[in-house]
């Protein structure tokens, strides 16, 4: 599913099982010694998963560590992103030649815990969130909000090394083309000039788990902002 969100330049890989042959690499071993297993599960499964995606890049497999506020750390000339949930871990990776930033997450396509809704989203949200939750009840849309804001965080702050609100980001998404447009609307302490201030990206649903992705291309010309799309019954 993955591979058709993001754009040709991403390898993607991904799995719903825990596969034997998902090893950690030896420099990864410590980090999860004491984990319960589901977190040793994740970790391990969603690094697999990124070592094939380095693979399709022409790397060599190497291990993924955490960095600053668990940011994992690429090889120098890549940027990407990972992702664990139930039933699904997936990672993406880019060269930088092609990409300055990417980030993917997956939820379950279930409704977020009662209040949670009310706390990541802006009121333009709000509104589409139960709008398309009647003209469209198979998917959880407030979900796939949140799914949509991590994603953008998981682009943001590797690039940027600055938190983001989830009122920060105001998201529309187009339900038939499964795109989807984020724009910060404030970011609190200004971040460096040519900060990325609009995220277009794309999500599908699929086997019960909502997954996002967007991307900030390598060179974006000083005055382009991405395309504008008819999102929800609004133009944004
Ligand atoms: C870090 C965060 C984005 C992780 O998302 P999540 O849905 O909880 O978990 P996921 O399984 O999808 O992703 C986990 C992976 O994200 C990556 N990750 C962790 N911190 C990260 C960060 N600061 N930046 C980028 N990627 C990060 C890691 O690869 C991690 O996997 P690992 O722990 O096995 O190494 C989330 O916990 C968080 O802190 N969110 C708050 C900030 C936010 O989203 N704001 C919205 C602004 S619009």
């Amino acid at each position: 599913m993955l591979a058709k969100l993001v754009p040709g330049s991403v390898a993607a890989a991904e799995s719903t099982s825990d596969p034997a042959e998902a090893a950690l690499h030896p420099a990864e071993q410590d980090l999860v010694r004491n984990a319960v297993t589901k977190r040793r599960q994740e970790f391990t499964t969603v690094r697999w998963c990124a070592r094939r995606a380095m693979e399709q890049l022409g790397l060599e497999p190497g291990p993924v560590l955490p960095g600053h506020r668990g940011v994992p750390q690429w090889a120098p000339g890549v940027v990407g992103s990972m992702t664990h949930c139930a039933g699904y871990r997936a990672a993406a990776l880019a060269r930088t030649e092609d990409l300055a930033a990417l980030g993917i997450d997956a939820e379950p396509n279930a409704p977020l815990p009662e209040g949670v809704l009310e706390s990541i989203s802006l009121p333009q949200e709000l509104g589409w969130v139960r709008s398309l939750g009647r003209s469209h009840p198979g998917i959880s849309w407030d979900r796939l909000l949140f799914s949509i804001k991590e994603a953008v965080y998981k682009t943001w702050f590797p690039l940027m090394r600055h938190e983001l609100d989830f009122q920060d980001a105001l998201v529309t998404v187009d339900p038939a083309a499964g795109a989807f447009r984020a724009t910060l609307l404030s970011t609190g302490a200004s971040p460096a000039p040519g900060a990325p201030r609009h995220f277009a990206g794309r999500w599908a649903s699929e086997h019960g788990v909502l997954v996002s992705a967007t991307w900030v291309p390598a060179r974006v010309p000083a005055q382009r902002s991405a395309p504008r799309t008819v999102l929800a019954g609004s133009a944004v």
